[in-house]
């Protein structure tokens, strides 16, 4: 696919397809997010790749977060919980990895790291695997955090759920530039 079509194009998977991406399809993807704009070279990113039965874990982690905050979670809720990451073959933790640093403050790495996801589901976009970033309260859990090996300077950003095979992209809504977009003039 030509990189414009994927740029302008791209959508969100919500449900993605049941197959893994193949090793270079993954490359690719992360090749892609490690090109993302960086001051300082910082390289403020890291990644986790989850898939298989370690995704159960991840729905086992993910209940135990949630135990801790509600310990009378139905035993419906606590199936919903778990199931939730099975929504994927593969996850992608995306962590931003926050350096001090005298003239790159967080919110730049921050920014580096988000756009680092950006490149990632474009590639994937591109490469015809379905892909959506989430987050929701347990990417801020100090369960999670700690199951993750998640250090205190760094913060998960997303989960990123990918998949390929049969799944259906919806044409995005077609934004009309000049409502964000104008001219700034001196006078
Ligand atoms: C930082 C971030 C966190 C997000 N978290 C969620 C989430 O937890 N659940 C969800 O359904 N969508 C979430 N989204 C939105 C989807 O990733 C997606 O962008 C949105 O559904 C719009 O679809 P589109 O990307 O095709 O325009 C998040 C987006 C961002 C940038």
């Amino acid at each position: 696919m030509e990189a414009i079509e994927a740029l302008i194009n791209r959508v969100s998977i919500p449900r993605v397809g049941s197959e893994l991406p193949d090793d270079s399809e993954l490359e690719i993807i992360f090749k892609a997010a490690l090109r993302a704009p960086d001051h300082a070279q910082l390289r403020p990113w890291r990644f986790l790749t989850i898939s298989g039965d370690d995704l159960f874990s991840l729905g086992e982690l993910f209940l135990e977060a949630q135990l801790q905050d509600d310990a009378a979670l139905s035993n419906v809720a606590q199936v919903k919980v778990k199931s939730k990451v099975l929504r994927a073959p593969l996850i992608v933790v995306a962590i931003a990895s926050l350096q001090k640093h005298p003239k790159v403050p967080e919110i730049e790495q921050m920014l580096s790291a988000g756009a680092a996801v950006q490149n990632m589901l474009i590639a994937a976009y591109a490469q015809h695997i379905g892909a959506i970033w989430r987050t929701g309260s347990m990417a801020y859990h100090p369960v999670v955090r700690d199951g993750l090996g998640v250090c205190e300077d760094e913060k998960i950003i997303g989960y990123i759920y990918m998949g390929k095979g049969e799944s259906k992209a919806r044409v995005p809504t077609d934004l009309v530039v000049e409502d964000y977009v104008s001219q700034w003039k001196s006078v």
